[in-house]
């Protein structure tokens, strides 16, 4: 008879996905629990993130942890990663998926609102991964950063939104490069516009981007992205007309690239 020697059990992975409670963040915690990884969610909406670990641990028997944190604040991703310290938990995948976006001209925007979606959508991307990149070479480990379509030329109407998310996906595929040989992958999710909380937060209603229109859902939006990262994948577009407007742009003179994005977003009545 041929014995096959057992594997040896995999160690639990834990995944820190940052924006949880809500849209694209709590659809990927889904995906995460399903494959059997424990988690840690983290939003400034506690009750909604415990709610969404409850159902969690219930359905998948996964290790949840709820952490409370403002990352749009100076300190708030440091204070998460030392949180996550002192709990003795290592990260084998990073999820930057927390972020919002403004509907409207620069000229209008208040500057602090402008500078918390910088602090949130960059600042606080480049602290978490430089903070747990030491557990993530250790466990040879993912890192899924939630950039957008945003990325890919400029925006009007969006200004300030549309360069974080550029700054995301160069961040995201450089580091991608450097990290190559080391067994960590990073992937950056491109993601449309998506049926989430971020319109309301946006103000979108009144722009031709989502007036009218039937977005994906953020569960399809998140179990793509999700196989994009167990893939390795470096960029993923999910969508085809997402991905060909994408492609397009990189053949597109600068300054039509502008012109086009200026009129799908603008202000309809
Ligand atoms: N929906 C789209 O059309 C779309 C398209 C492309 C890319 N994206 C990107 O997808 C990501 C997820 O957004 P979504 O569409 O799922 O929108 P969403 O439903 O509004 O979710 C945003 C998440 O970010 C969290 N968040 C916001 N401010 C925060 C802060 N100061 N500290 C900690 N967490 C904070 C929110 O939690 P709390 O409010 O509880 O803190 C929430 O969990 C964002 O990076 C967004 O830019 C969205």
């Amino acid at each position: 008879m041929v014995t096959h020697p057992t594997p040896p059990p995999t160690p639990p992975q834990t995944a820190l996905i940052t924006g949880a409670s809500s849209g694209i963040g709590k659809a990927l915690a889904h995906q995460f629990a399903r494959d059997g990884y424990h988690l840690v969610l983290a939003a400034r909406s506690v009750a909604k993130l415990q709610a969404l670990a409850d159902e969690l641990q219930q359905r998948f028997k996964v290790v949840v942890t709820v952490i409370g944190a403002d990352l749009e604040t100076n300190d708030g991703a440091a204070q998460l990663h030392a949180d996550i310290q002192a709990r003795g938990i290592v990260l084998s995948a990073l999820v930057n998926n927390a972020g919002f976006g403004a509907f409207g001209e620069f000229k209008d925007s208040a500057l602090p609102s402008d500078l918390a979606m910088m602090q949130l959508n960059m600042n606080t991307v480049v602290v978490l991964t430089k903070l747990f990149l030491p557990d993530l070479l250790a466990t040879r480990g993912k890192i899924l950063n939630t950039a957008s379509t945003a990325a890919f030329q400029p925006g009007p109407y969006m200004a300030v939104y549309y360069a974080t998310k550029s700054f995301v996906l160069s961040f995201s595929e450089a580091i991608a490069s450097e990290l190559e040989d080391t067994g960590v992958t990073v992937t950056a999710l491109c993601p449309g516009p998506t049926a989430s909380g971020f319109q309301d937060k946006a103000e979108l209603g009144n722009s031709a981007l989502v007036k009218g229109k039937n977005l994906p859902t953020s569960e399809a939006v998140a179990a793509l992205g999700y196989r994009a990262m167990q893939r390795g994948q470096r960029v993923y577009i999910p969508g085809f007309m997402n991905w060909a407007l994408a492609q397009s742009m990189r053949f597109t003179p600068r300054n039509l690239a502008t012109k086009v994005v200026k009129l799908l977003t603008r202000p309809v009545a």
